[in-house]
């Protein structure tokens, strides 16, 4: 069982592999959305806070947890988080946190993908009508409106990146997967840097009173007053921006993980995923949106916005586009640079396909893992059934109004979830001397001590406090019935799917039931 495990073939496959997890629409769409939305500079402040004291310990949890599941086979968090309670509880009482944890990311990669990869179809589409000019001559918000409407046109660009990625899946983790970022990521780091390098020449294209730096500005300078009246808000949306753009509490690093050898580093390369996911995030993703919406401000906001001042207008241009800051504000922006405009519209949308198809091949891989070890599906036909799954559960993203937001409002909460589980379970239940071993075990490098307090005590009780704000929201107003219907059905599916896997695989032990 151990010999036959895929593995990542070279370490630079494997961090380009994690990169490309991490590295995603969050990083170009969602978290400029996130600055403009929540006060610029006043949201910095928050995000850098929970990357240290949350992001980076969650994400060191989940890469000792995704190797130590790995070496008994499991790529999945059933019974990887069934080994790890098992150190401190009995097996029937372990059984519940491996059915709790499996439960949690399985239906977290259906639900979360079912939507992500329409966003990624959709920035499919639109580097072709970019490179073609489609949207050229016309509002691009009522191309949007007519693009979302015609629902053959948005299933082929998702079905040309679903078939892709069925492809790729199929391949395997070092034949498939690692293979497709090896491309994949250079080509998408070489796109933001173009964009990036546009975006720090292009000064004032429009309008002398409107230049990039004011864009630069509005993210760099702490906006304190701002924070301070907006403290519950801005936090929370820094906090679930930290989970969604290092792809935590989803089980999916794990699974990366999980095709490690035993003796793999796991601090510097958990270190490093982090920083490259940052960079893309802060550097890249942070001076293309923001900068050039705010040079173009002139094309894109309304006059009477326009005279109340820069951080306002920035601030509308959030507020009102929401996801569509990417879909149909910088499409205006593309339009006003006439020809040239074609050329970086396509390579924005080519960078927001490859960002997203690499993060999508991640909860892909997770779910076919799913049926080839717990249920012996071949990866060849695993990979068309989850093919299968993603186009149901797709449907009413299309479909139903409104669906889709609800879905992601979920989501948040449920990220943040299973990232406590990932503190109960691979920490304290299996035990933090143990975790802190096994966090050096053929480690190239020493966490320093003063980081053990942060992980056991400052990131549980930091990761409490939006938990419980979120779930007041959720369940009181924001969720309507086809999404309540859609999550209820995941869990019970993923809840009966671990388990049967863990009883299956751990039925002596279970039946026991003594301390291991
Ligand atoms: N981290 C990815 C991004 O930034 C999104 C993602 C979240 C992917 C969770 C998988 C799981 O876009
Ligand atoms: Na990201």
């Amino acid at each position: 069982e151990l010999e036959q495990r895929d593995k990542w073939a070279t370490k630079l496959g494997l961090i380009l592999a994690m990169a490309g997890n991490a590295i995603g629409l969050g990083n170009f769409v969602r978290f400029p959305t996130q600055v403009a939305q929540n006060g610029g500079g006043a949201f910095m402040v928050p995000y850098f806070v929970a990357l240290f004291f949350l992001g980076i310990p969650v994400m060191w949890i989940e890469w000792v947890a995704g190797r130590y599941g790995g070496r008994y086979g499991h790529g999945t968090l059933g019974p990887t988080y069934y080994l790890m309670a098992r150190e401190s509880l009995k097996p029937r009482s372990a059984l519940w946190m491996g059915v709790i944890s499996g439960m949690l990311a399985s239906s977290l990669t259906v639900l979360l993908n079912s939507y992500y990869l329409h966003l990624v179809g959709w920035s499919a589409a639109y580097s072709w009508f970019s490179i073609t000019g489609a949207y050229f001559n016309q509002n691009p918000g009522d191309f949007f409106t007519n693009y979302l409407g015609n629902h053959a046109q948005v299933f082929l660009f998702w079905g040309i990146t679903m078939i892709l990625l069925a492809i790729a899946v199929g391949q395997g983790v070092s034949k498939g997967i690692e293979r497709w970022v090896k491309v994949m990521m250079p080509l998408l780091y070489i796109f933001a840097i173009i964009l990036a390098g546009y975006v720090f020449v292009l000064g004032s294209p429009v309008d002398p009173n409107w230049n990039t730096i004011d864009g630069f500005r509005f993210v760099w300078s702490p906006n304190w007053s701002y924070l301070g009246n907006n403290l519950w808000k801005v936090m929370l949306a820094a906090t679930g921006q930290i989970f969604f753009t290092l792809s935590l509490g989803m089980g999916i690093i794990q699974n990366y993980a999980s095709y490690l050898g035993p003796k793999d580093d796991v601090a510097l390369s958990g270190l490093a995923t982090v920083s490259l996911n940052e960079f893309a995030e802060v550097v890249l993703g942070g001076s293309t949106a923001i900068p050039l919406a705010t040079a173009y401000a002139p094309k894109i906001v309304p006059a009477d916005v326009l005279a109340q001042g820069k951080s306002e207008a920035l601030a509308w241009i959030g507020q009102k586009f929401g996801l569509g800051f990417a879909y149909t504000s910088l499409p205006n922006v593309f339009v006003s640079m006439g020809s040239a405009g074609k050329l970086f519209g396509a390579i924005w949308f080519l960078l927001l396909w490859f960002a997203g198809f690499t993060s999508a091949i991640a909860m892909y891989n997770y779910l076919t893992a799913m049926l080839e070890e717990d249920l012996n599906i071949k990866r060849s036909i695993g990979t068309w059934l989850v093919f299968l799954i993603y186009l149901i559960m797709g449907l009413p993203v299309v479909y139903i109004d409104g669906y889709m937001d609800q879905a992601d409002a979920w989501v948040s909460f449920q990220l943040t979830l299973l990232a406590l589980f990932d503190i109960i379970v691979a920490v304290y239940l299996f035990k933090p001397d143990n975790f802190w071993k096994e966090l050096h075990e053929g480690a190239w490098m020493e966490v320093p001590g003063w980081y053990k307090p942060i992980i056991l005590y400052i990131a549980p009780i930091l990761l409490l406090l939006p938990l419980i704000g979120m779930f007041r929201d959720l369940v009181g107003s924001t969720l309507e019935w086809p999404a309540r219907i859609a999550i209820i059905v995941l869990l019970a599916l993923g809840a009966i799917e671990s388990y049967y896997s863990i009883k299956k695989k751990y039925a002596e032990e279970l039946e026991k039931n003594e301390v291991i």
